[in-house]
């Protein structure tokens, strides 16, 4: 594919991109993982450093070249990959969830490799995985609200001793305030308040209803783009090739036709680049 004939409109700017999906751990031998490949994570960092991003890649148990000028960020599981994500997001304007995280994790991890014994297996006990991207609207919705920007506060958020330093939407990085509620949550107890970014853009695969089911999690996610992709017929996953509808916040969906996984990219940073300016 052709890099070359971008406008270098996301120079200057500092995008996230997690790729891949995560893996959770059973044993040191055995995981539970999802088929994503990374092929649509790695086609938005690529044209992210053609249009003049400086990009971090969280990449999860993803075999790909690696793209040339990112700074690339191996994970496994979704705890690591939260961990490097709002670490990488703290002065980021974008952030990008391509990556498929597991919703759930064993609630154990042996330390040895089980052993099949006799007899009937034991069932796996599954605990609930903090969902990223929620946490990332969650942060700007509690810091937009605490600095005035949000008219019409949802119940119960904490208006905290943080003060909040950001002037509007634009370029808000380290403005915040309130503290960090979401379960599962192992950072800024009372500290600093956590910084978020200025374009939060989720994926999701759906099956069935799938617009209705799309414009649910937009609004339960609080993020400004939901690419949703179509998946079966040989679409999304290991393929080249991608169809899908972008789910603007406020705005118009955008239908994407059967096409390179790069040209989605593409649609998915000018809307970004829409939402920047
Ligand atoms: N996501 C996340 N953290 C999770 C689960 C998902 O950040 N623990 C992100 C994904 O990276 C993706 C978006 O949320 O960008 C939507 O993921 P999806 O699995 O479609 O949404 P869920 O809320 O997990 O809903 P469900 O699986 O029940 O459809
Ligand atoms: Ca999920």
């Amino acid at each position: 594919t052709v890099m070359a004939g971008r406008p270098r409109d996301l120079e200057g700017r500092k995008v996230v991109i997690s790729a891949g999906g995560t893996r959770e751990a059973l044993d040191p031998v055995r995981f539970l993982g999802n088929r994503s490949s990374g092929l649509q994570g790695y086609a938005l960092a690529r044209t992210a450093l053609a249009r003049g991003a400086e990009v971090t890649l969280v990449a999860a148990n993803v075999s790909l070249p690696d793209p040339a000028g990112a700074k690339l960020v191996r994970v496994e599981s979704a705890l690591e990959l939260r961990d490097a994500v709002l670490a990488a997001a703290a002065d980021a304007d974008v952030v990008v969830m391509a990556a498929a995280v597991a919703d759930f994790r064993p609630a154990v991890r042996h330390d040895s490799k089980i052993k099949k014994h006799s007899g009937a297996p034991e069932p796996i006990e599954l605990v609930k995985n903090p969902d990223i991207l929620a946490e990332l609207g969650e942060r700007r919705r509690a810091a937009r609200q605490a600095a005035g920007l949000d008219p019409a506060p949802g119940p119960g958020v904490p208006t905290g001793p943080g003060a909040v330093s950001g002037s509007g939407a634009a370029s808000d990085s380290g403005a915040s305030a309130g503290s960090d509620r979401s379960p599962g949550s192992g950072v800024s107890s009372g500290g600093a308040p956590p910084p978020y970014p200025s374009v939060i853009v989720g994926f999701a695969a759906e099956t069935d209803d799938v617009l209705a089911n799309g414009q649910a999690k937009l609004a339960r996610k609080g993020c400004d783009l939901l690419v949703v992709n179509q998946v079966g017929e040989g679409l999304a996953f290991g393929t080249p090739d991608n169809a899908a509808t972008v789910l603007v916040a406020g705005g118009s969906p955008v239908e994407v036709p059967r096409g390179p996984k790069e040209d989605l990219a593409d649609i998915v940073w000018s809307l970004v680049t829409a939402r920047l300016a």
